[in-house]
C-alpha cells in the first residue's frame, strides 16, 4: 500500500512505545523518530556537561551547540550526539531520573518540538513520545495512546536493564516510573495527555505482535476512509 502518513504514538515510560513504534515502522517501510531519545541526548549532554538540569536557559543554549541524530539501521536505532553513538548512555538509570526536568522546560520543548516537526516534514513516519497527538502533529491521521500498569511497566524495564548487564531493582524502579508519570503529567507546558481523537490501547495483556497489527489496522482503516 503507497501512502504518506505520520503515526503518533504516545503514552507513559515502559507501555512499550518504541518497541513497537520501530516494528510498525519496519512494516511499513517508515522512519522511526524517538523524540523521548532526544531529550534523553540533551539529558545526558547537560549531566557531562555539568549544566543545571533545572535551568531552561542554560539547556537550550546547550542545546543550540549540540547536534541530535537518529540513524535507523539494520542495527536499530543510533542516537549520534555531536557524531558521537550514544546509544547506551542515555539510557542509564542516571539519565532517566534527569530526563523529565530537562523535558519539563518550555524553552527546551519548543526547540525539540521545531525539530521533530522538521524530521516528521516528508511523511511516512512514526513518532513516538509523549506530546505527538497533542502538540507536535495535532494533524497526524494515526494518533495511539498507549498505557499499562506501572506493575507491568517497572517489570518489562527491570527485565530490560537485566538482560542488558544492568543492576536492577523492582520496587525501586516502580517508585520512579510513579515518580516520572507525575512529572510527566504535571508539567505545565505539554504535558503528557491522550490527544482527543487518539486511539487507546492498554498493552499489559497484550503481545507485541498483536500491539503491532492493532495499530497497522488503524493505519490501513485510516488510508481507506
Ligand atoms: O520515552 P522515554 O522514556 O525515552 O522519554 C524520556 C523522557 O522524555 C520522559 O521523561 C518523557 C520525556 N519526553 C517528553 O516529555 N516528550 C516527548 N515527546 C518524549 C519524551
Amino acid at each position: 500500500m503507497n501512502h504518506s502518513l505520520n503515526i503518533a504514538i504516545d503514552g507513559p515510560a515502559g507501555a512499550g512505545k518504541s518497541t513497537v513504534a520501530k516494528i510498525v515502522a519496519e512494516r511499513l517501510s517508515y522512519l522511526y523518530i524517538d523524540t523521548g531519545a532526544m531529550y534523553r541526548t540533551l539529558a545526558y549532554a547537560a549531566l557531562t556537561e555539568n549544566v543545571d538540569v533545572n535551568d531552561g536557559d542554560a539547556l537550550k543554549a546547550l542545546l543550540d551547540h549540540v547536534t541530535i541524530e537518529l540513524v535507523n539501521d539494520e542495527s536499530g536505532l543510533k542516537v549520534l550526539l555531536n557524531g558521537h553513538d550514544i546509544s547506551e548512555e542515555i539510557r542509564t538509570i542516571e539519565v532517566s531520573k534527569q530526563v523529565p526536568l530537562v523535558a519539563s522546560h518550555e524553552l527546551v520543548r519548543v526547540e525539540m518540538v521545531e525539530r521533530q516537526r522538521q524530521l516528521a516534514a516528508k511523511g511516512q513516519t512514526v513518532l513516538d513520545g509523549r506530546d505527538i497527538g497533542t502538540h507536535v502533529l495535532p494533524d497526524a491521521k494515526v494518533k495511539v495512546f498507549l498505557t499499562a500498569s506501572v506493575e507491568i511497566r517497572a517489570k518489562r524495564r527491570h527485565e530490560e536493564l537485566l538482560k542488558k548487564g544492568y543492576s536492577s531493582d523492582l520496587e525501586e524502579l516502580k517508585k520512579d516510573i510513579a515518580k516520572r508519570d507525575e512529572i510527566d503529567s504535571t508539567r505545565a507546558f505539554a504535558p503528557l495527555r491522550k490527544a482527543s481523537h487518539a486511539i487507546e490501547i492498554n498493552t499489559s495483556l497484550l503481545s507485541i505482535d498483536e500491539v503491532v497489527d492493532a495499530i497497522i489496522d488503524l493505519v490501513e482503516d485510516s488510508v481507506l476512509t
